[in-house]
């Protein structure tokens, strides 16, 4: 569009280029525009006359965006748990469902607890970031197959100041970790190999959202491994139609207690399990 126009002028043109992309281009239009300005709505109420001179970014980011690139990428930022970590390209984008994993956990730990933690698929960092803020006295360490996404773990760990008490380190599931542990987190691949999936997801890394032919190859890979090593606790989430089997990998093994538990829109998505004769091995 020709220079300069309004921030009103802007949404318009905006949305039109979104139109047929996203559900509500308008209100991606101005999700956008507030990212690009990191605004408010009221911020753009009270200027929407206000007259733009250079577009030639915020039209790069519409194109991005016209081209299903979801909006977190391209502006950067993520908001989880109430606050705003950095994430790109590389990691996968937190999903709102993955803080029930965080709440089903500090539900079933001792806050004052001195607990080590591993989290298997640490990814942009953001679960253990928040248990750690949550659990004072916990030490964590999370573990990923991507060095991309250790990278931006570590920036947001870096952000919230919490290199002390989050350790990063590259390793398959749990091969990387030979100390005693008392708990294990992981939001793993869950996804089957030959799903259909919307064309936004295709910006995410493959190895975050596949967990093998079924999809449930990665979560019961890790939960053997779990039962192996007789870690007291562990907390996972899982997809929706993985209930079932993990059951049943469960049923041989004395279990003090099993939760499932069901995301926003009452799907299956998630497990703890304590083990009866669980210890730090
Ligand atoms: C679904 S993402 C979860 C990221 C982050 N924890 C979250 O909840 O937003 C899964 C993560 O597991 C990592 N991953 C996949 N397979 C793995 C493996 N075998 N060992 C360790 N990490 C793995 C991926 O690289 C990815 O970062």
């Amino acid at each position: 569009m020709s220079n300069p126009c309004t921030l009103k002028e802007w949404i318009v043109f905006a949305a039109l280029a979104l139109e047929g992309v996203v559900p509500s281009p308008r209100r991606e239009a101005e999700l956008l525009l507030r990212a690009f300005y990191n605004e408010d709505a009221l911020w753009l109420m009270r200027h929407e006359d206000t007259l733009l001179h250079d577009t030639s970014q915020l039209y790069e980011w519409v194109q991005r965006r016209a081209a299903h690139e979801p909006l977190e990428y391209i502006c950067g930022r993520v908001s989880f748990y109430s606050q705003e970590f950095f994430i790109r390209r590389g990691a996968l984008i937190p999903r709102p469902e993955t803080e029930l994993l965080i709440e089903k956990i500090l539900l079933h730990v001792n806050i004052e607890e001195n607990l080590t933690f591993v989290e298997v698929g640490i990814g942009s960092g953001v679960v253990s970031v928040v248990l750690a803020q949550h659990l004072p006295h916990a030490r964590f360490i999370g573990v990923d197959i991507s060095t991309e996404a250790l990278s931006i773990a570590q920036q947001n760990i870096d952000k919230f100041g919490l290199s002390e008490r989050i350790e990063l380190r590259y390793g398959n599931l749990l091969s990387c970790i030979t100390e005693p542990v008392d708990a294990v987190v992981s939001n793993p691949p869950y996804i089957a190999a030959d799903a259909v999936l919307e064309p936004n997801l295709s910006y995410e890394p493959e190895q975050a959202l596949f967990g093998g032919k079924e999809g449930d190859e990665t979560v019961q890979k890790l939960l053997r491994e779990v039962l192996r090593r007789r870690i007291p606790l562990f907390a996972c989430e899982i997809g929706y139609d993985q209930k079932q089997k993990i059951e049943a990998s469960l049923s041989d093994f004395k279990i003090q207690s099993l939760e499932f538990y069901k995301d926003y829109a009452g799907f299956d998505r998630g497990f703890i399990v304590r083990l009866e004769d669980g210890a730090k091995q």
